[in-house]
């Protein structure tokens, strides 16, 4: 749509654009509206493609039709955990990994923007506290993870954050607070994804979140793609010669940030987009599925994968479609610069939720079942685009533990990811020759910051055998 947003708005123009598109009903309430609401409303009008909006809801340049997919997806091209018959070693992988970190050409991308509804917790999701023993918030446990790399390598590694409208300002608050937990002020970027409305899933007509105001949500992960160049992310990541940037999600604290395998891996392989994936504990387990189809790499939705080939097993009585996506991905900068330039082309998926909206009386309705219909991009769609897209194994109860929904839900909670943190911490100290005497089903827990260990090697450098832990204990940051 088109208007001058300096100029003080034009009903009759406006309603003109909207009626062409049969969406006029969002100016029901006009008249009740503040010239500044008027402004504010008409600009947001403005920046929607309401022919798009249209499309998508009819289904027309939206979702690919998964099931015919599916009928030809293979697994895709990986490097496995035990794997023998590799190109390369897991040793060899590492220490190419550690070359690159050591050369300083690697950025972190944390996506941070999504509203975590499924959580119930009214805050941005990073700063859900999650540390068994610290307490310590996603961020904190995250962004350690960052500055442990740095100190690691002696090299600054640029943090480049994505928040959203929902979760901006929180974000920037809570970091201040806390000193941006050791990142140095010049290593973080923080940049903020664009929105998307929602429509009625039945009529699709676009919903009101109060009577001058759209209801719009963050535009999904891959909203990261426009976003990160339109921010200068971008150029700065060119500015200071970063070649590879690992991408994580703000929901799992298992997450070894810049991972040295799987960099290692993706610069061997000469991969320009690289996922670290797990094997599916079962047919139906809620992770995307990581398939080669027609030659490439994509990832099926677990909601999308028909139950007649999620099912199918090989010989030995193994999935087939293995390969589980942990939302952990290493990105060529090159590809990412390329891609950007085609951003608005990434696919849109739509999802029904439910939407609280104002109806054509004036009232706040807050329906019950999902209404409505949110249109997200997402970034793995990049995949086939990417020459040499390969899948890099690693252990699930190691590396992958999101946290998605509310204490009590049957997975995926942040008592299952505190469990796996004290399965795994426990675990290295063991290795490192320390006698752990309690453990976390007697209520006694064992947690360590990524500033004290990022592997179990680093931990037997810091703790003398025979050290005996008897009671909860928190590892930091060594002084
Ligand atoms: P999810 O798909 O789990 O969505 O995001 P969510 O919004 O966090 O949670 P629900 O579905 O409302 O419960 C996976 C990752 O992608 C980020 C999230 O912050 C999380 O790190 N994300 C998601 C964005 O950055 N922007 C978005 O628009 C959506």
């Amino acid at each position: 749509m088109t208007q001058d947003a300096s100029a003080p708005p034009d009903k009759r123009e406006l309603l003109e654009q909207l009626e062409a598109a049969g969406q006029q009903h969002v100016l029901t309430f006009w008249e009740e509206l503040s010239s500044d609401r008027q402004r504010a409303l008409a600009a947001d009008l403005t920046a929607i493609d309401m022919a798009e909006i249209n499309r998508l809801f009819r289904g027309q340049g939206g979702d690919d039709d998964w099931a015919a997919l599916a009928e030809r997806a293979q697994p895709p091209p990986a490097f496995r955990l035990g794997g023998d018959d590799e190109e390369f070693s897991l040793e060899q992988a590492h220490e190419r990994g550690r070359a690159a970190l050591a050369e300083g050409q690697v950025g972190v991308v944390l996506v941070a923007g999504g509203q975590g509804t499924r959580l119930g917790f009214d805050h941005p999701k990073g700063m859900f506290s999650v540390g068994p023993v610290s307490g310590a918030s996603l961020f904190q446990i995250l962004i350690e993870g960052v500055v442990a790399v740095a100190r690691t390598y002696g090299k600054s590694v640029p943090l480049y954050l994505m928040t959203s409208h929902a979760t901006h300002e929180a974000t920037i608050a809570f970091l201040d607070e806390h000193d941006r937990f050791g990142l140095p002020q010049e290593d973080l970027h923080v940049f903020q994804q664009g929105t998307m409305p929602a429509v009625d899933a039945e009529t699709g007509k676009l919903l009101l979140a109060e009577k001058g105001r759209l209801f719009v949500s963050p535009d999904g992960h891959g909203g990261m793609l426009a976003a990160f160049n339109r921010s200068g992310a971008m150029a700065d990541v060119e500015a200071r010669g970063i070649r590879q940037l690992f991408y994580l999600q703000i929901d799992n604290p298992l997450t070894c940030v810049c991972d040295e395998a799987l960099i290692g891996y993706h610069v061997k392989s000469g991969s320009q987009l690289s996922t670290q994936v797990v094997a599916k504990q079962h047919p139906t387990d809620r992770v995307g599925n990581v398939v080669s189809i027609d030659g490439q790499v994509r990832i099926i939705e677990y909601s999308d994968l028909p139950a007649a080939i999620a099912t199918q097993t090989n010989d030995d009585g193994s999935l087939r479609l293995w390969a589980g996506n942990t939302a952990v991905h290493v990105f060529d900068t090159d590809f990412l610069r390329r891609m950007s330039g085609e951003a608005a082309g990434l696919p849109f998926h739509l999802a029904r939720k439910k939407v609280p909206y104002v109806d054509a009386s004036g009232q706040l309705i807050r329906p019950e079942s999902p209404n409505a219909i949110k249109f997200e991009r997402f970034i793995f769609d990049l995949l086939p685009s990417a020459r040499q897209a390969i899948a890099v194994e690693i252990d699930r109860q190691k590396a992958y533990a999101p946290v998605k929904n509310a204490p009590g839900s049957n997975d995926s909670t942040p008592a299952a990811a505190q469990a796996q943190m004290v399965a795994l911490h426990t675990e290295w100290l063991r290795a490192a020759g320390v006698e752990v005497h309690a453990q976390v089903d007697d209520g006694v827990a064992i947690e360590i910051s990524p500033l004290y260990a990022r592997h179990a090697d680093e931990v037997s450098g810091r703790v003398a055998v025979g050290t005996r832990i008897t009671e909860a204990t928190y590892l930091g940051s060594p002084t």
